[in-house]
């Protein structure tokens, strides 16, 4: 074995042996089953680590990553993942999770050819032409990252509409949808604020949280202009408030 693999192995030991002496018993206390309270559906982005940045252990979340966090309704992958966390698993949660700067996104709205995988990115790409109108009213710099919003609430819409979630609200079985965006510039979480937790919910929380979004946006856009415009009157060339001006809104 080549010595980069033979490392992770050795690093997996001690990760094992450490988790052991904090936590006797924990291994032997998983085998049994796994009760998992949410599901996280998000981007294969090696910089996105589910588990981790919400601090959970193994055994509490159930995952599915693909490039930039796409519920599609043919992917049986993706579908047979959601129906073992709600029939089998009972999960209380299912978390779309986009990320800033996403680069399936960016390739998307660039129409970067990178292979098979822009077929993939295609699915992005319907949901950049549907709101076609409201990104092109951003400066570039902005568009990626309103995009990334955008997909999460569309990704969330369609997890929504399955015949899984629709049927498991139907039968009255508890399963909340949600969309949230993990910034990679602070490790934060951002509430997309698009939950439902029944079918009648779905389309108010989307109007509802487009809504917000594009007013957040334009908000963004409008503070980069007086940024811009102050910067600009006061002769300053700084890096540091042309950095500060190109980022997301801080409210995010
Ligand atoms: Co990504």
């Amino acid at each position: 074995m080549s010595r980069e693999l033979s490392e992770l192995f050795d690093r997996n030991r001690q990760w094992a042996a450490s988790t052991e002496a904090r936590s006797p018993g924990f291994f032997t206390g998983l085998l049994s089953q796994q009760s998992p309270r949410y599901m996280w559906l998000g981007c294969a982005d090696s910089r996105v680590p589910a588990n981790e940045l919400v601090d959970l252990l193994p055994g509490e979340l159930f995952v599915h990553r693909n490039v930039a966090n796409l519920l599609v309704h043919s992917d049986l992958n993706a579908l047979s993942v959601i129906q073992y966390a709600v029939d089998v698993l009972g999960v209380q949660h299912i978390i779309v999770v986009g990320h800033s700067k996403c680069g399936g996104v960016r390739a998307a709205l660039d129409n970067h050819r990178s292979g098979l995988v822009d077929n993939w990115l295609r699915h992005v790409q319907d949901v950049r032409d549907t709101h076609e109108a409201f990104l092109s009213g951003l400066p570039d710099e902005l568009r990626i990252d309103a995009l990334v919003e955008l997909n999460v609430l569309e990704q969330s819409r369609n997890v929504c509409r399955t015949t899984i979630v629709r049927d498991a609200w139907q039968r009255g079985q508890s399963v909340a949808v949600h969309g949230w965006v993990y910034g990679l510039h602070d490790g934060l979480l951002r509430d997309m604020a698009i939950t439902a937790s029944a079918h009648e919910e779905v389309a108010d929380a989307y109007d509802v949280a487009l809504a917000s979004l594009r007013q957040r946006w334009r908000q963004a856009v409008r503070q980069r202009a007086s940024r811009t415009t102050s910067t600009e009157a006061s002769g300053s060339t700084s890096p540091i408030s042309s950095t500060v001006s190109s980022r997301a809104p801080s409210s995010l």
